[in-house]
């Protein structure tokens, strides 16, 4: 039976303390390990955690200063770390084939992943531990990290392998937006269970490199019957009648939501868009509801003042039925002093126009063959760490062009873009703001401006449903 909606209480992931700190980083340590954790009320779920919870503990750092995590494995297999949305020098921003080996009394040592050299001899492989260094020169926004390993993303970050990063700068904090504890960061997932209370994911333990770590039926993405947030089933949370701030993750493998608040308070536009993915835009967007693909973010005020105290007020997903039309309930339980605010002048605005671009490239996304198997392919080719499909140079700012042939979430790694046409046409209404990840309807192409600066090298960029990205729908720009 599934679990009991709007029982469990709203779990904030625990913010992580940096081990040491010196004038211009700090340094963190996470131990990736077996876990379980009570997410069917009474059952134990076996998960693989960032320091063995679901979600992984919040970093939180300061745009420019450098945070250096020391990621150790200690699960059965390799693993690879991508912090999604830094703007990361290209050794460290979890390159798919860049695996740590396991250590440690789990580690599955055997056949599984012997041979990964030969597939991509660029790859820098470690045993046990590996530092990542993230410089931050980027303005504040909610970044998270999950597992990148080729053919496994789905299977890894669906048993657990995702946590929040959150980056802060003093623009942002004089904003006065709400904070403390009405700043909430909400991960949503969908998920399977089995009677016994292990995740159901129909796993194949492939050898790297020999196909995707899912069963060859699930093209379309693993999709779950219970939604969490923070890894609780549709929990529930008590806030004052005061403006909150809703710091949205769709960290779901491949579920789609569009989210709204029912009922909406007179007057509707309840959903005041503060940010896009990669941080604030230019002036505050009121929406009704808001769509949101795997992998993007969607920063929101929402002022419970506009609620009578006593109200349940249900965030609710206009995409599902039955179990996953519902995501979690906020009840209105008590008056509050309210000294945040939402200015009309958010950020400056974004200075790239259709003008500055040196080149327009145009890539296609379209299920396909690979071998006699379905796969997803971008502009005809599944991935290959052999094979670079742009190299755009430093500095240079370039239009990207997308046409799809269903839902497909596009990722960039390294650069933050500007959705510069929809359809032909201007962009959508949730279109605004600085993003890396922009969803592609069926059939739409979509047109997107960015500077590749920051670091020369290798990126990947692919579909963020993570079956999609697993069956081959994943390629590379080197910034040259
Ligand atoms: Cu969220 Cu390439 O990843
Ligand atoms: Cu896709």
């Amino acid at each position: 039976p599934l679990p009991e909606p709007f029982r469990v209480p709203l779990p904030i992931p625990r913010t992580l303390d940096p081990i040491g700190s010196g004038p211009y980083e700090d340094r963190y340590e996470i131990v990736q390990r077996l876990g379980t954790s009570e997410i069917v009320p009474g059952l134990r779920t076996p998960i693989w955690g960032y320091d063995g919870t679901f979600p992984g503990p919040t970093i939180e750092s300061t745009s420019g200063r450098t945070a250096i995590v020391r990621h150790r494995n200690e699960l059965p297999v390799p693993t690879v770390v991508h912090l999604h949305g830094g703007r990361t020098p290209p050794d460290s921003d979890g390159y798919a084939t860049d695996l740590v080996l396991p250590v440690g009394p789990n580690a599955n040592t055997a056949a599984p992943h012997a041979g990964h050299g030969m597939h991509d001899p660029a790859a820098v492989i470690t045993t046990g531990v590996r530092d990542y260094t993230y410089p931050l020169r980027q303005r504040a926004a909610m970044l998270w990290y999950h597992d990148h390993r080729m053919d496994f993303t789905g299977p890894a970050v669906y048993r657990g392998l995702a946590g929040f990063h959150i980056v802060r700068d003093a623009t942002e904090d004089a904003l006065g937006l709400p904070r403390g504890e009405r700043e909430l960061p909400l991960m949503i997932t969908d998920r399977a269970f089995n009677e016994d209370g292990t995740f159901r994911y129909p796993s194949l333990d492939r050898t790297l490199g020999s196909g995707p770590g899912v069963e060859d039926d699930y093209v379309e993405g693993v999709l779950g019957d219970v939604i969490l947030v923070n890894g609780a089933p549709w929990p529930l949370h008590e806030v004052s009648a005061t403006r909150h701030r809703l710091r949205i993750l769709n960290a779901s493998n491949a579920r789609r939501y569009d989210l709204a608040l029912d009922p909406p308070p007179p007057g509707g536009g309840v959903l005041v868009q503060v940010g896009a993915d990669q941080g604030l835009l230019e002036t505050p967007v009121a929406h009704d509801d808001v769509p949101i693909a795997p992998a993007e973010r969607y920063d929101l005020v929402v002022d419970f003042g506009r609620y009578p105290v006593g109200s349940e007020v249900t965030l609710v997903n206009r995409l599902g039925s039955g179990s996953t039309a519902r995501i979690m309930r906020f009840r209105v339980a008590r008056p509050g002093a309210d000294d945040s605010v939402v200015p009309e002048r958010l950020a400056e605005p974004d200075p790239l126009e259709r003008g500055d671009a040196a080149v327009t490239r145009e890539f296609s996304l379209r299920g396909g063959l690979i071998g006699d198997r379905h796969g997803w392919l971008i502009n005809g080719e599944a991935f290959s760490p052999a094979r670079i499909d742009a190299r755009p140079r430093l500095g240079d700012v370039e239009v990207w062009r997308f046409v799809a042939d269903l839902h497909h979430p596009v990722h960039l790694h390294l650069v933050n873009f500007r959705v510069l046409s929809r359809g032909g046409g201007p962009p959508g209404p949730h279109d605004a703001g600085p993003k890396d990840t922009v969803d592609l309807r069926p059939g739409e192409s979509v047109e997107l401006i960015a500077r590749f600066d920051g670091y020369r090298g290798r990126y990947m960029f692919h579909c963020h449903n993570a079956e999609h990205e697993d069956m081959g729908m994943m390629a590379n720009f080197e910034v040259g």
